[in-house]
């Protein structure tokens, strides 16, 4: 069937923050592209102005991070690629190190992480370097239990890995309880906060987490290849290295510096993109996460207005049931499921007559679909950021319910294509 071309970028209404946000707040390119035609040099590696002026935007944008979940000691905040990257930081750390130990660790996550927790685990164990286990979460409302936890950790557990919000249905574990189990059992917890750093006030210390990892370009709003991994003091003695290479210190010497960042930061960091990074953390500290989380909220309220009419049209938003879905426990991530009509079409319709752009399939997080029952079908993802209005979840939530009524019923397919 012959398709009309998408509408003109102006009236493209992107909500696919949850993978990466759009747009970035004013001058974060600018700041990026300042960096390529005006400074251009590696930090420290260089005796020029230049290069120092890239370790001082290096060490800003570590401190604006530092001060965004208060940790006092910014060295503590290791530059990574991405999100997966500081993740693999993490748990690839603790289990080399157990290794070294002459310990076999047993690793701890939920059917909520993601791939870039549930995979490397897999790594570890093909290789008959870590066990690990999976704990369950309640098929309704998507949340684990502390108890289980608590019955779960062994004697030779190195790490409980806890994703913060769900990338698929936004909600929140009950983090704190999740964390304080870990703490009595004297257990180091990693958290994945990809879908809540940037959108609510997070503390390091109060969350009591050895581990933080986060993007710099989901809710932080810097661009594409940043990431963070925040270490607790002391507990960068649990981390063992897993790459090693030039930090442009302690050159004289062939073996990696025992110092944070150096430590953990080995080669080339992405400058001009941490220019850019820095920039929109100047943004998000001048705005205040307390009135991100706000205008979110309203986001969020605004969607959960629209579901009985999203479920008069067929729709099943993944998480808990209507009557139970508190704004105050979840981000503004979305996935629905249709009784009959297949996520990449419903995808496809928003964006060729509506251009609205969602993601559709199984969002990198299959024990999640599992557990909400989308693992052969698949979802569609509707995910916010901080410019859009309450006005951009109705026109979503009008196309949705719109598309479903002008849409030939066809069969869901029994195995969906996985896009990440
Ligand atoms: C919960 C969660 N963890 C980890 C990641 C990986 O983040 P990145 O794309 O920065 O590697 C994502 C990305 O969507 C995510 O949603």
């Amino acid at each position: 069937m012959p398709r009309t071309p998408p509408k003109a970028p102006k009236n493209r209404l992107y909500l696919d923050n949850a993978a990466t946000s759009f747009p970035k707040p004013p001058g974060v390119a600018e700041a990026v592209a300042n960096y390529m035609t005006e400074v251009g040099a590696s930090p420290g590696r260089g005796a020029y102005a230049e290069s120092r002026t890239g370790a001082s935007v290096i060490a800003d944008c570590r401190e604006l991070i530092a001060d965004l979940i208060g940790l006092p000691t910014p060295e503590r905040i290791i530059f990574t690629l991405n999100c997966t990257d500081a993740l693999n930081m993490a748990i690839k750390g603790v289990v080399f190190k157990a290794l070294r130990g002459g310990r076999r660790p047993y690793l701890i996550t939920t059917p909520l992480d993601h791939n870039s927790v549930l995979r490397p685990y897999n790594a570890l164990a093909e290789r008959g370097w870590a066990d690990w286990s999976c704990l369950h979460a309640d098929p309704e409302s998507g949340l684990v239990d502390p108890d289980e936890l608590r019955r779960a950790i062994r004697t030779e557990t190195a790490l409980v890995s806890l994703v913060h919000a769900s990338n698929v249905t936004g909600v929140l574990q009950p983090i704190d309880e999740l964390v304080k189990v870990c703490r009595e059992a004297g257990v180091p917890v990693l958290i994945d906060a990809a879908q809540s750093a940037g959108h609510l006030p997070i503390n390091m210390a109060e969350l009591g987490a050895d581990f933080l990892a986060f993007p710099g370009h989901k809710g932080l709003l810097g661009p594409l290849g940043t990431g963070v991994l925040a270490i607790r003091p002391g507990a960068e003695t649990l981390l063992d290295t897993w790459r090693e290479g030039g930090t442009g210190s302690a050159s004289e010497q062939d073996t990696q510096p025992e110092d944070l960042p150096d430590r953990f930061e080995p080669g080339s960091h992405n400058t001009p993109a941490i220019a850019g990074l820095a920039c929109a953390l100047r943004w998000l500290h001048e705005r205040g996460i307390d009135r991100i989380r706000a205008h979110e909220l309203e986001l969020i309220e605004r969607v959960l207005d629209r579901l009985p009419e999203a479920q008069a049209a067929g729709y099943r938003l993944l998480g808990p049931p209507t009557s139970q879905q508190d704004p105050a426990q979840r981000v503004a991530v979305f996935s629905f499921a249709h009784e009959s009509v297949d996520p990449h079409e419903l995808a496809d319709r928003l964006e060729h007559d509506h251009a609205v752009l969602v993601r559709a399939g199984i969002h990198c997080a299959p024990r999640a679909h599992e557990t909400h029952a989308t693992i052969s079908t698949g979802a569609l993802r509707l995910s916010f950021g901080p410019f859009n209005t309450p006005d951009d979840a109705d026109r979503a939530m009008d196309a949705l319910i719109e598309i479903e009524a002008t849409l030939t019923r066809a069969p869901i397919p029994t195995s969906a294509p996985a896009t990440g």
